[in-house]
């Protein structure tokens, strides 16, 4: 259409609903969602959804909620029509999960609806059969156009054949596969928000699962919990952490929310944000900022394209939270976004710190191994090597899982190929591949607090990877200690407390050994580092950043660079008498920044951490350094003074704790 044509002209009432549509029913799921919503602010205790072919052919959401008068019946499927808002006020505090009117308007646009209810103080069902917008044109509607049904209290929605006139969105319709898996996901983050209702999904009649509902407020938590074993498995339920604000703190500081719920443990990670439940006041959404604050509050215990698991309830006035911002009230705004920030950072640090991090040997779970020899391992992988658990290891089942371990010369290759691959610590751990595999390949029974590695002897180097520990006043512990992770964690820890200092002076006093600052090997002779023209740029961009850290550098010509000084901290030192190559050091200094320039690093916290991390790594006892024993004494002895070194920067295990009662049951005494 020319312009000199133009014409602006009200659209019909048809097509609005469809352009409405379009935003809201997103397919079966969001329908799903949309209609169990309604359910759930009728006030339903049970509320059953049943699906075909993924809910593509039909949905029906029923409840026993309060129903609808004939009044409301006639109305509800009309444009911006809602029992739950009145004025525009009313907006700005809202305690329904529905509010703006719109979604049976914009389903009954685009597929055919059955509405069958019964209000709680009427004798009489009724039902009401309407759309899609093809057939129908939506004249108003009256009591001639419903039907008298029999039914109990409450209401039942079908939906039938979605999007089936609607061919251009029809062909974007997703497998009914993948939609039954997202209801089914659904079903179960309705469950965490709403305890007290208990939930049936059906399938093509036949139940897929079921949940409890409970009445009494006691059960709640319990039931949330047993939900949380349904979506993330028993495994990893069992090792969540427990957070809260105490309720006294909220109140001292005024904060305007409680938050409660759950985190994983760092080990526990997985490569998407799929296990991040955030339940505000009930209601289920997405949240940049609050899955950054977590993040952010994890900071150096995940491993890069790792995420924790978190099940976040947040609760407060509906007035510090603004709703109205998405169409399917998925995302929404906080008023104060830093207070929100910066309450659940600090929560989620100090849940780690305070807790302690437990790595436990060993249980394989044979799901998170990719493995090239599936059939020969699995059966392998499957049996505990070790246990921890509680549960006493007979010696006759001991002989049954020795036995079904088939071990012919294939399957024991598969083995030592699947050990290697999760235990390597020599393997680069910057290596993608490795990254994904480890996620997850742990389970962590008990917790280690920290008081016990404040005390840790040396018992014997093994492999030159490991320590092998225990502490004389309590002999009851065996402590296996990655030495390169510890070493990189208590590195990490030096680093990070230093003060950014660009001051020359400091080079000059070498011996200066200010807590506060890092100090500086000076060398006689600058090493000179060529470097690609990107990581070229990086240094440009960082190099504040590597001097706070230690490294002095300088521009030489186009693409190299002058190190004029080292950083100096635990780890290092060693390294330098031991004369560590030159071309080692430069190779060190090359892979930082090819490592910041191509990306290689976590996006969980900042540059400076990132960097940190980085030279920490490079400079610390690495796997496959001989210690001996003296070095042993002082990388355990700052094990005791370091804030946290369960895990590495990476977020690797770094320490296991071995109970005397899990090496007896291994000689069956
Ligand atoms: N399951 C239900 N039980 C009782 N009333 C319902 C149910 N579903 C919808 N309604 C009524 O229909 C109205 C319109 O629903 P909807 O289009 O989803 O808009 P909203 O939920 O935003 O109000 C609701 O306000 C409510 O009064
Ligand atoms: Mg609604």
């Amino acid at each position: 259409m020319t312009n000199s044509n133009k014409k602006i002209r009200k659209l019909e009432d048809s097509v609005i609903r469809l352009i409405a549509a379009g935003e809201v029913v997103e397919g079966p799921s969001s329908v799903v969602k949309e209609l169990t919503e309604n359910s759930i602010d009728s006030g339903a205790k049970n509320i059953t959804i049943e699906i075909k072919n993924g809910g593509q052919d039909y949905i029906q959401v029923a409840d026993d909620g309060e129903g609808m008068s004939t009044d409301d019946l006639l109305l509800c499927t009309n444009r911006h029509t809602t029992s739950k808002i009145f004025e525009a006020s009313d907006l700005e505090e809202i305690h329904t999960l529905g509010f703006r009117g719109e979604f049976l308007a914009s389903l009954a646009a685009i597929a055919k609806l059955s509405i069958l209810t019964k209000h709680v103080n009427s004798a009489q069902a009724f039902n009401l059969q309407i759309g899609p917008i093809i057939n129908n044109k939506f004249q108003s509607l009256s009591l001639r156009d419903l039907q008298k049904k029999q039914r109990t209290q409450g209401t039942t929605i079908e939906v039938f054949n979605l999007f089936s006139d609607i061919p251009a969105r029809k062909s974007f319709m997703k497998s009914p596969k993948s939609d039954t898996s997202k209801i089914i996901e659904l079903i179960h983050s309705f469950r965490l928000a709403s305890p007290t209702v208990k939930f049936t999904l059906k399938q093509d009649r036949q139940i897929l699962f079921q949940t409890q509902g409970v009445l009494e407020k006691q059960s709640e938590s319990k039931n949330i919990f047993n939900g949380l074993i349904q979506v993330l498995g028993k495994d990893t339920a069992k090792n969540l952490i427990e957070i809260k604000i105490s309720d006294k703190k909220a109140l001292i500081e005024d904060q305007p929310w409680i938050v409660s719920g759950w985190i994983g443990k760092p080990s526990e990670s997985r490569p998407t944000r799929q296990h991040q439940y955030f339940l505000l006041n009930g209601r289920l959404i997405k949240s940049k900022i609050l899955s950054n604050a977590i993040e952010q509050g994890y900071g150096t215990f995940l491993a890069r394209k790792q995420f924790p698991i978190a099940i976040i309830f947040l609760t407060g006035s509906p007035k510090n939270v603004d709703v109205n911002v998405h169409p399917a009230k998925l995302e929404v705004r906080f008023r104060d976004e830093n207070l929100i920030f910066s309450l659940i950072t600090e929560l989620v640090k100090n849940t780690l710190m305070n807790q302690g991090v437990s790595f436990s040997p060993i249980t394989y779970k044979k799901d998170e191994l990719t493995v090239k020899n599936k059939t020969e391992t699995i059966n392998i992988v499957q049996k505990p090597l070790l246990r921890t658990n509680s549960e006493v290891i007979s010696p006759k089942t001991t002989t049954a899982s020795v036995s079904e371990m088939k071990i012919t010369k294939d399957s024991t290759e598969a083995l030592s190929e699947i050990v290697e691959e999760i235990y390597d610590p020599m393997v680069d751990i910057y290596d993608e591949s490795t990254t994904k595999k480890k996620g997850g390949v742990l389970s962590m029974n008990h917790v280690i607090k920290k008081s016990a590695v404040k005390n840790l002897q040396p018992v014997a180097q093994f492999r030159n990877l490991y320590i092998i520990a225990e502490d004389p006043e309590n002999p009851y512990n065996l402590y296996l200690i990655d030495q390169h992770a510890v070493a990189e964690r208590i590195a990490l820890e030096e680093l990070l407390r230093t003060k950014g200092s660009s001051d020359e002076k400091i080079d000059r006093n070498e011996k200066s050994s200010s807590k506060r600052e890092i100090r500086r090997q000076k060398l006689l002779v600058p090493l000179t580092v060529n470097l690609s023209p990107q990581s070229m740029d990086t240094f440009r961009e960082v190099k504040s950043l590597l001097l706070k850290f230690g490294y002095r550098g300088e521009e030489f010509g186009t693409n190299s660079v002058l190190i004029h000084s080292l950083p100096l901290f635990f780890g290092r030192n060693r390294l330098l008498r031991h004369s560590k190559g030159k071309e080692s050091l430069i190779q060190d200094f090359r892979n930082i920044l090819d490592s910041v320039s191509k990306g290689l690093i976590s996006d969980h916290s900042p540059l400076e951490v990132e960097i940190a991390k980085l030279i920490a790594c490079k400079n610390s006892i690495k796997a496959g350094d001989y210690l001996d024993h003296d070095e042993m004494v002082r990388l355990l002895k700052k094990i005791a003074d370091a804030d946290f070194p369960f895990v590495c920067c990476h977020g690797r295990p770094a320490i296991f704790e071995i109970n005397n009662k899990e090496i007896d049951k291994l000689f069956w005494r």
